[in-house]
This record gives structure tokens, C-alpha cells and sequence, in this order.
């Protein structure tokens, strides 16, 4: 039975009050989302306050979730509000709120209270708890939703903020959601990063206070820290033990995420857009709805958590989760700016005889007034430069047709150069400070998405190039620059800057999917500056980083696995690095393959390499896509890295090694232990990806039980001769 929500149920409690025993009888309503392992139990008091009593295991009898809080002997709480389920402020909330707002007539206070709830099984996995809070002195009303996902083990939160008042109201903070966690002690895992240098992991025990995470660069907003995080109870969950809360924002702007261990040792979790800068004016009768936060909670490690969530992506959110994906040459590390017609004909040569699906034209095609020689001008001017394509794109992609490969495109539609024709007609598109200096990021500066007639230019310019080029098969979509100097010419309420550029770049995509709902996008942002949920229902991919050293790729495309499915990881093989190719294009292999490399320079040993694997990759690629990832040598901790993934049947498999130590006689010591595997089956492993030349080491002839393999291992033979090892397991019935 599908119990991913039970109905609210009534009972009766006894209360113990100071004066003596007393005892007190009241109903209160209960409800409790279950997924698979889990429940989210919410409660309303007599008083019909509604808090978060429990976010854990799921028990055997729902009627049991009311006693947990009985066995905490923790101190005073003062306020009943420490495990409210959306924290209101300006009553007697004493901690961080989720809500702040000044009413109509000025009053700064909020106390909401239970209204309603209402279920909707959204279908057999699914379902919807929406729970009505309403302040009994103003008309204003909060709507708390929990979207869960049974068999995933996720619910994402949301609500939605309406007034009635007489006047407008203005919204302070409005976070998604409010949780609330009882452990001993809490172990935060956080990323930090900067170009080149995305998701970073650091972690850390969280002591009283608040511990905040947050961007307020507007766009490319996870360029210093994305908002995915890690949350461990009691102690720092490893690959596979421990309790471990995954979670995120689907937003793609500035966020703001506070965690805070409170006066009664519990933690409190309230995540939202950042109200830095963005106090949000609401007229009688509109309405806010924030975008989701969404989490897991695993009680079998991170390695269990990332699957949870890898896999409700591919369900659900990531656009195509469950479809196919196509390999690609990409022309930007091999030509930057510098190309031409000529040029770009021998690429397209070189994407066929390479074996990829598509040839993808990076920055530098556009810009005639200002031409687009680098990146000081052009950007906002999508017209074809006719010096470097006097023929435009439709002949170049007529010319991928002949070739038998696709073409695809870059665009960074949201931005432009101060040099280009764009910002010379219409400057009042350009978010910038009237009065000061502009201040530039990259040279560019972004377009004022808040503004429709920018967002239909937005529109305009993918539109206009598959309407001109129907047969137009993939975009790179970029967004180099972070908003300085906020502001915009049109918006009337300056402080809603924030929130609604990133509704105008959604209002856009949603334009864009409208009319061309599976055409592939990469999601890129100067590397990965720009990943989250909120825009991955629109792009089918995303860009890890600038930084495709393969060495320095294990470690980062590690930290995106654990919140991102392979399928939309773009890896590409470049001259970064000083590993052989044969390195560089296994690790590439463990998302979605592309190739930004001169093919014509490369020597004919390592091109048949790259011919060949290209057609292993294709032979093992839904394995990689669609099959379960398991984390089994960690680089951070062991010289080796070793990262399998296998078929939900558990019948076939492909296992990824490589030495990541290089010191003096560094190699697999130890076989590493397999995971995941049917204890009960035969496998074989044979080595793939071979050298041309080279002959494995390993026996694919060998059998091994899959109790075995997990009990003792395989050991795939790293070591400095064969640094790079990736093997195919397969079921022998
Ligand atoms: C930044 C991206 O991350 C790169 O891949 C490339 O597309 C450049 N922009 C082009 O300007």
C-alpha cells in the first residue's frame, strides 16, 4: 500500500502543566506524509498551532509519532513556536522566523493559525498535503504545500502568501520551508566555490546560533555557494551509514538558507529566496508562491540519499529525465573566437569522423557592428557575423546534414557587452545604477529580465533561430556575469528586483518549452554557476565547470552526484590536465560525453581511442544515465577512486577506477568492495576502454558471486601504468 500520507487523525492528550499535575484534554490533529522510510509529522494544538513534531524513520503505528516529543527532556521552549512549521514573527517568536511582514496599517506582528488541510494523491507514488494557516487579526493567509514522493523518499515544500488587508503588505522574509530535527549533535556539509573551482565540500559541526548559506549575485548565483547542502545527525554520515538530510533550493537566484541549532539543542532549517535587498510589496488579493525546497533524508548514508534524489530527478524533474542524450564536439577550447566558415567546415568533418551525435558552435559567431572577436564586445547582437559566416547558420547547419551530424548553438541571451548595438539602442534594458558607474563582470553587463519587452527579446532570440533553422537540434544556454549595481529602469517596486528577474528568466524558459518542449539545453553559467532544480525542469543538461582537468573533475563531478544524475552532467574532454587521453575520456564518460578538443591534432593512436570508446560509451551509456550510482573509493580519502553504476536489475554494470595519488608506487593495494550488486548472482568483469595496443590485466573469464564481490572486492589493477581502469560487470546466467 502507497501510505505516502495517512489521514489526520484526533486523539486525546494529557498535558502537565507547573501548577502540580494537572490534567488537561485536548484534540488535536495529526498529520503525518510518509514515503517509503520516512514520515513528516505535523501537528495542530488546541490552540491550533501547527508544528513539526517529527522528521525521521517512518514507525510501524502512526498513532505512536505523538509521543516521541514526551521523550525529550529538554529545556523550556517559552514560546510554543520552536518547531512551528512556518515560523511567524513579530508575536512572541524569540528565533528565526520563515515569515515577516508589515500589515497595511504598519503593525509589524504575525501569529498564523491552523485553517485547513486537504490531501490529493497526484497519482499512485505522489501526493499533495496543502495546509491552510490564517492570523487571526489580519486577513492573511499562508498556505503550506508538501509535495511527496513515495518511493523516492523526497518532498519538496512550498506555500503560497495572500493578504486581504485594506492596504498593501509588505513581506520580509518568505521563506519555502521551516523544518525542524532532533539529533545530539548536527554535522553540516556545505560547498563553497569560484570559477574553476565549483562545489567544494566542507564540513563542519554546527554549534548554537545561526549557521547561514546564502548567494546575493542575482545570477550566476552559485558561483560562491550553491545552495545544496548535507545536514548528519549525531554524527557525520559516511557513503553508507548514518542519518543524513539532503537539501536544496529550486531556485535559481539568491538564496538564503539558516540553520539553527536553538535553546533546546534541536535544529531548525528555514530555506527561501534571500530577503537580502528584496522586501516583497503585496496588494489586497495577490498572492507569492515561493519556489520549492526540496529534501531527502536517508538513515543509510549520503550514498543512499544521492539516489533518492538522482532518481526523482530523472522521474520527474530534469527535463527528459528519462530520454536519451547526444554526444557532441564543441569548438570553444579549440578555436575560442578565432574561426571561420572554412574552419568550422573541417570541425564538422571532425564531429563525424570522431563518431559524436552533434557539432555545438560556441561563443564568438555574432556581432557585426561590434564583432564578437572576444569577449570585450558583441553580446546582445545575435545577427551572424558576416566576415567569419557570410553564409549564416542555416548553411552551416545544412552543411552538419551532409556531414550526417547535428548542429547546435550558444547563445547568453540574458546579457550584453556596453559595446554592441543592443545596449547603444536600448540602455534602458540593462540592469544598472542611473546615477553611478557601471561596474562590469566579464565586460557585460545582464538585461533587465524583469521587464517583458526583455523578456520577449529573450524569447525573440531562440525563437528566431529555430524558426530560421527548424532542424536546429541543441543549445548551450550561458550566463557569464553576477547583477552589480541592481536595478531596473521599468520596475516600479525596486525591491522586487531579485525575485523577479528570476520569474522573467522563468516566464521565458517556460515561453521557450511551450513551443519547443524537447529540443536539448545545456544549462551553463561561466562553468557551473547556475545548477539547481528551479532551472533544470527547462534544460536537459548542465555545465560542471570551466575546469575539465579530468583529476580535478573526479573530485567535483564526486560532489555534483550526490544531487545530480549523471545524465545531466556534461563532461567534456579537453586539453586541461596532463593525464593521457584515454584518462581524460573514462572520466568524461561518467556523465554525458562530449569532446572540446582539436581533433585533427590528435595523434592517430589516440583518435582511434576516442573513435573506439565513443562506441563503448554508446554500448554502456544508460547504464551510466539511468542506472543506480554507487560510490566505492573515495578520492578524498583513499589513492583510488572508484565510482560504479549499475542496471536496477542489478544484472549489468560499469565501474569506473583511477589512481588519484601519485606518489612513488601508489596502486589498488586493497580490491575495493562493490556495492549494491544481487549477493545471490554470478558476474564476470572484463576491462573496456582499452588503449589501442595496450591488453588488460584483469581475467574477464573469472566468475565471482556477488557476495564476493561485495564482501571482498575487485581489485582493478591501478596503478602508475594504468591509471585509468573502467570495467563492465555483467550477470552470467
Ligand atoms: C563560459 C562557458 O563556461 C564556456 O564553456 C564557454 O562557453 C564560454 N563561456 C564562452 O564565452
Amino acid at each position: 500500500m502507497n501510505l505516502s500520507w495517512l489521514p489526520p487523525f484526533r486523539f486525546l492528550s494529557l498535558f502537565a502543566l507547573n501548577l502540580g499535575f494537572v490534567l488537561s484534554v485536548s484534540a488535536q490533529t495529526v498529520l503525518p506524509v510518509e514515503t517509503q522510510n520516512n514520515a513528516m509529522v505535523l501537528q495542530v494544538d488546541a490552540k491550533k498551532n501547527l508544528s513539526m513534531i517529527y522528521l525521521g524513520r517512518k514507525l510501524e503505528h502512526s498513532q505512536e509519532y505523538t509521543s516521541i516529543a514526551s521523550q525529550y527532556k529538554q529545556s523550556a521552549d517559552y514560546t510554543g513556536l520552536l518547531n512551528s512549521a512556518y515560523t511567524p514573527s513579530g508575536s512572541r517568536n524569540l528565533v528565526e522566523p520563515a515569515i515577516t511582514v508589515t500589515h497595511a496599517d504598519g503593525n509589524n506582528s504575525l501569529d498564523l493559525r491552523y485553517i485547513r488541510s486537504s490531501l490529493k494523491k497526484l497519482d499512485e507514488q505522489v501526493s499533495l498535503l496543502t495546509v491552510v494557516l490564517k492570523d487571526k487579526v489580519y486577513n492573511f493567509e499562508v498556505t503550506l504545500y508538501y509535495k511527496s514522493y513515495f518511493k523516492e523518499d523526497v518532498i519538496e515544500q512550498w506555500c503560497t502568501i495572500r493578504q486581504q488587508e485594506k492596504g498593501n503588505v509588505t513581506l520580509h522574509k518568505f521563506a519555502s520551508a521551516n523544518l525542524h530535527l532532533r539529533g545530539g549533535s548536527y554535522w553540516l556539509n556545505q560547498y563553497h566555490g569560484d570559477w574553476a573551482k565549483e562545489m567544494q565540500p566542507e564540513e563542519s559541526r554546527l554549534t548554537h546560533g545561526i549557521k547561514t548559506l546564502d548567494s546575493k549575485l542575482g545570477t550566476r548565483a552559485n558561483l560562491f555557494q550553491p545552495s545544496v547542502f548535507m545536514v548528519s545527525l549525531n554524527k557525520p554520515a559516511t557513503e553508507d551509514e548514518g542519518e543524513v538530510l539532503f537539501g536544496g533550493l529550486e531556485w535559481s537566484g539568491n538564496f538564503r538558507t539558516d540553520l539553527e541549532i536553538d535553546n533546546q539543542d534541536n535544529l531548525r532549517i528555514i530555506s527561501g529566496i534571500n530577503n537580502y535587498a528584496s522586501a516583497y510589496t503585496l496588494k489586497p488579493g495577490e498572492e507569492l508562491r515561493t519556489p520549492a525546497f526540496l529534501y531527502t533524508l536517508s538513515t543509510q548514508g549520503k550514498g543512499k540519499a544521492s539516489r533518492n534524489l538522482q532518481q526523482w530527478a530523472r522521474n520527474y524533474k530534469l527535463l527528459d529525465g528519462k530520454g536519451t542524450r547526444l554526444t557532441l564536439l564543441n569548438n570553444w577550447e579549440a578555436t575560442y573566437f578565432d574561426f571561420n566558415e572554412n574552419k568550422l567546415a573541417g570541425l564538422l568533418k571532425d564531429t563525424k569522423k570522431l563518431g559524436v551525435d552533434l557539432f555545438l558552435l560556441d561563443d564568438g559567431w555574432f556581432g557585426n557592428k561590434y564583432p564578437r572577436n572576444g569577449d570585450v564586445a558583441g553580446l546582445g547582437d545575435w545577427q551572424e557575423n558576416k566576415k567569419k559566416l557570410p553564409n549564416g547558420i542555416t548553411s552551416l547547419v545544412k552543411e552538419a546534414r551532409e556531414n550526417g551530424v547535428k548542429f547546435g548553438i550558444w547563445i547568453e541571451p540574458e546579457m550584453v557587452n556596453p559595446k554592441s548595438e543592443l545596449y547603444d539602442k536600448h540602455p534602458d534594458w540593462v540592469v544598472k545604477q542611473p546615477e553611478r558607474d557601471e561596474y562590469y563582470f566579464r565586460n557585460q553587463l545582464v538585461l533587465d529580465l524583469t521587464n517583458p519587452k526583455v523578456q520577449d527579446f529573450v524569447f525573440g532570440i531562440v525563437d528566431g533561430l529555430f524558426t530560421k533553422n527548424p532542424e536546429l537540434a541543441y543549445i548551450k544556454w550561458d550566463c557569464n556575469a553576477v547583477i552589480y549595481n541592481a536595478h531596473s529602469a521599468t520596475l516600479k517596486d525596486q525591491s522586487h528586483f531579485y525575485v523577479d528577474y528570476v520569474q522573467g528568466l522563468y516566464k521565458v524558459l517556460q515561453r521557450i518549452r511551450a513551443k519547443y518542449p524537447t529540443v536539448p539545453m545545456m544549462l551553463c553559467s561561466g562553468g557551473g554557476g547556475r545548477i539547481d532544480y528551479g532551472a533544470l525542469q527547462y534544460f536537459t543538461e548542465f555545465w560542471p565547470s570551466d575546469n575539465t582537468d579530468p583529476l580535478e573533475r573526479i573530485f567535483m563531478q564526486w560532489e555534483y552526484s550526490y544531487f545530480y544524475p549523471a545524465i545531466a552532467s556534461s563532461n567534456h574532454v579537453t586539453d586541461w590536465g596532463k593525464q593521457p587521453i584515454k584518462f581524460r575520456t573514462d572520466v568524461a564518460m561518467m556523465g554525458k560525453l562530449g569532446f572540446d578538443i582539436v581533433v585533427s591534432h590528435l595523434p592517430e593512436s589516440d583518435l582511434k581511442f576516442c573513435q573506439e570508446a565513443i562506441q563503448q560509451y554508446n554500448a554502456v551509456k544508460s547504464i551510466i544515465w539511468q542506472g543506480d550510482q554507487y560510490r566505492l573509493a573515495n578520492p578524498r580519502e583513499s589513492v583510488v577512486a572508484s565510482m560504479l553504476y549499475l542496471t536496477e536489475d542489478k544484472s549489468t554494470g560499469v565501474i569506473f577506477n583511477y589512481l588519484v595519488n601519485y606518489r612513488y608506487d601508489e596502486n589498488s593495494k586493497q580490491p575495493v568492495l562493490l556495492k549494491g550488486l544481487d549477493a545471490a548472482k554470478q558476474y564476470k568483469i572484463t576491462e573496456i576502454n582499452l588503449y589501442p595496443g595496450t591488453k588488460s590485466t584483469i581475467d574477464g573469464a573469472k566468475q565471482y558471486t556477488g557476495d564476493f564481490l561485495m564482501k571482498i572486492g575487485f581489485n582493478p589493477d591501478v596503478n602508475a601504468s594504468r591509471t585509468s581502469v573502467v570495467l563492465k560487470l555483467e550477470e552470467v546466467k
